[in-house]
């Protein structure tokens, strides 16, 4: 399971790839409105894809068919290798649909079922983002939907490649890779929680301690044989 992170602020985008274990960076309108107010859309884009390569997913704003493709055109006009996030709607579906036929990638957006998802796959859909976070926080079971998605998958041989996003907590990583999604697109401090083990802190700490001592036993031992 490749990993992706979820965000547009460059510390943390910076932070994440200097660890060299990002695939990509998905981002969306609400994370780009939790910059700074004078943030330059298109630069920050560029310049998460300059920093990080690989895949990004860059999420259209219409609602109708003809804006969703107008903006895709823009976007892809000044960033090629973008993948062109979708929101589940029929609309959005149509637009998935000529964007697949122009050979452009579609990662298909706000997927909370396995019906929904389907339908994303037969519009041809790059990916499909299946929000486990959100469904959690309504009372539902996101990781059983994702779990039933990959099943399906499975036994049907479908092709869109399954994004894990909305996620909350390292487990929903862990339950994301058993079920078999393709990708896990996590916030910055979910990666950052996922990569912390107190037993490897203090396992770290044990060992660098450990040879200060015997350093320090080695020198002595030296000074004493030099002393008459
Ligand atoms: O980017 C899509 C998704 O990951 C959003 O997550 O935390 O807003 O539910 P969240």
């Amino acid at each position: 399971m490749r990993l992706f992170v979820d965000s547009a602020n460059m510390d943390e985008i910076r932070t994440a790839a200097s660890w060299g274990v990002l695939s990509g960076v998905t981002t969306n309108p609400t994370l780009l409105a939790k910059e700074d107010p004078t943030i330059d859309v298109r630069e920050r884009l560029l310049e998460i894809h300059r920093l990080v390569g690989g895949h990004i997913s860059v999420e259209v704003l219409s609602t109708d068919t003809a804006g969703m493709l107008r903006e895709a055109e823009d976007i892809i006009s000044w960033l090629p290798e973008a993948v062109i996030k979708i929101p589940m709607i029929p609309e959005g579906m149509a637009a998935v649909r000529e964007l697949t036929r122009q050979g452009i990638p579609t990662n298909v957006t706000l997927v909370f079922s396995p019906a929904q998802a389907i339908i994303a796959a037969n519009a041809g859909a790059s990916f499909v983002s299946v929000f486990l976070g959100r469904l959690d926080d309504i009372g539902s079971d996101g990781l059983r939907v994702l779990s039933d998605i990959c099943e399906i998958w499975e036994r049907q041989g479908m092709e869109s490649e399954i994004i894990a996003a909305s996620l909350r907590h390292p487990m929903h990583l862990v339950e994301a890779a058993r079920h078999g999604s393709d990708i896990a697109t996590a916030p910055f401090r979910v990666l950052q929680q996922a990569m912390k083990h107190p037993l490897t802190d203090l396992g770290l700490q044990s060992f660098l301690a450990d040879y200060r001592r015997l350093q320090e036993e080695q020198t002595r031992a030296r000074q004493a044989s030099l002393v008459p």
